[in-house]
């Protein structure tokens, strides 16, 4: 049972598949429909209840990111942020990470995953509880951009990064749980032929220990990615979709922190009275005046 667990959201790398928009903005700043990009990923974070988030950024959007991420510890979040001199892969993130995990077992978000669905937040929680280090799967159609599964009869023999061939199709996600050995193990990692430090291999480490267990999310979940410029319109659209049909929105992140208790509607109420009017100021004062 991971009891003690903090939290790391990536927000670094090139985002070259989106160039050139990302030469100017860091992509997971960009808007996703009406917020953005991260907003999906940490809501992702504080859905499992998780307070303590580590926000792995650009070194050089240092000054932007400190600036413009502490109004987050207003929600309740208790937010540290560290900086990637160069994006080295995503396992490098726990050579970054050390001194504030400390003895703490991780969840791993990458910040331009996007998560929605049923059940979604229990589904999480229930791998909170796992005993080993886990990964998350889902069968795609395209799987050559994503680091594939191999099970055979429901067991998980191996993960191939970036396959050239397809076998069933099983990705996977950019969510993962982790033992408090992380760190230590992701010191044992060499940089792969693109001079990566890569999840994947971490992930394989933790498989021959036998330490990995991995949890199909199934069809009734939605798993994007947002990658390159048509992921992105698709995620919007499907943001769009949902909210415009629900008048509920995904990946607020205020009023999560509210259902988490993590805030009192008091303190919501002074923190929107310094924002403008819009619709999406607007959705949450009326939750606040719903509750
Ligand atoms: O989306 C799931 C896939 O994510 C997995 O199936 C793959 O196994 C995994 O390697 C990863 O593949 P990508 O090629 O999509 O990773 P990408 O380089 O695009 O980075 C994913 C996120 O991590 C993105 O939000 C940027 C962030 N990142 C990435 C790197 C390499 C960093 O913050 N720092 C980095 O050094």
């Amino acid at each position: 049972m991971f009891k003690n667990r903090k939290g790391i959201l990536l927000l670094g790398g090139l985002g070259t598949r989106l160039y050139p928009t990302s030469y100017f903005i860091n992509k997971h700043f960009l808007p996703l429909y009406d917020k953005p990009v991260f907003y999906y990923s940490l809501s992702i974070l504080m859905l499992m209840n998780i307070k303590d988030i580590i926000v792995v950024i650009p070194e050089q959007i240092k000054n932007f990111a400190l600036e413009n991420l502490m109004f987050l510890n207003e929600l309740g979040i208790n937010l540290s942020i560290v900086t990637q001199k160069k994006p080295e892969g995503i396992a490098q993130a726990f050579l970054l990470v050390e001194e504030y995990l400390e003895e703490s077992s991780s969840v791993l978000m990458l910040g331009d995953n996007f998560f929605y669905g049923s059940n979604l937040s229990i589904f999480l929680r229930k791998i909170l509880e796992n005993k080993n280090s886990s990964i998350l799967v889902q069968k795609v159609k395209n799987i050559n951009n994503y680091g594939e599964a191999i099970l055979i009869k429901d067991k998980l023999i191996d993960i191939i990064e970036k396959p050239k061939k397809s076998r069933a199709g099983m990705a996977v996600l950019g969510l993962y749980f982790y033992d408090k050995f992380a760190v230590k193990n992701a010191r044992f990692l060499n940089k792969s032929k693109r001079n990566e430090y890569e999840i994947t291999e971490l992930n394989k480490f933790y498989l021959k220990k036998k330490k990995l267990d991995y949890f199909n999310m199934g069809r009734g979940i939605t798993w994007l990615d947002i990658g390159t410029p048509g992921r992105m319109l698709e995620a919007s659209n499907f943001v769009k979709i949902i909210e415009d049909r629900t008048g509920s929105k995904i990946a607020c992140i205020e009023e999560i922190a509210l259902n988490n208790k993590w805030i009192k509607s008091r303190e919501l109420e002074q923190i929107l009275s310094k924002r403008s009017i819009n619709e999406y100021n607007n959705y949450i004062n009326k939750i606040l005046l719903d509750s």
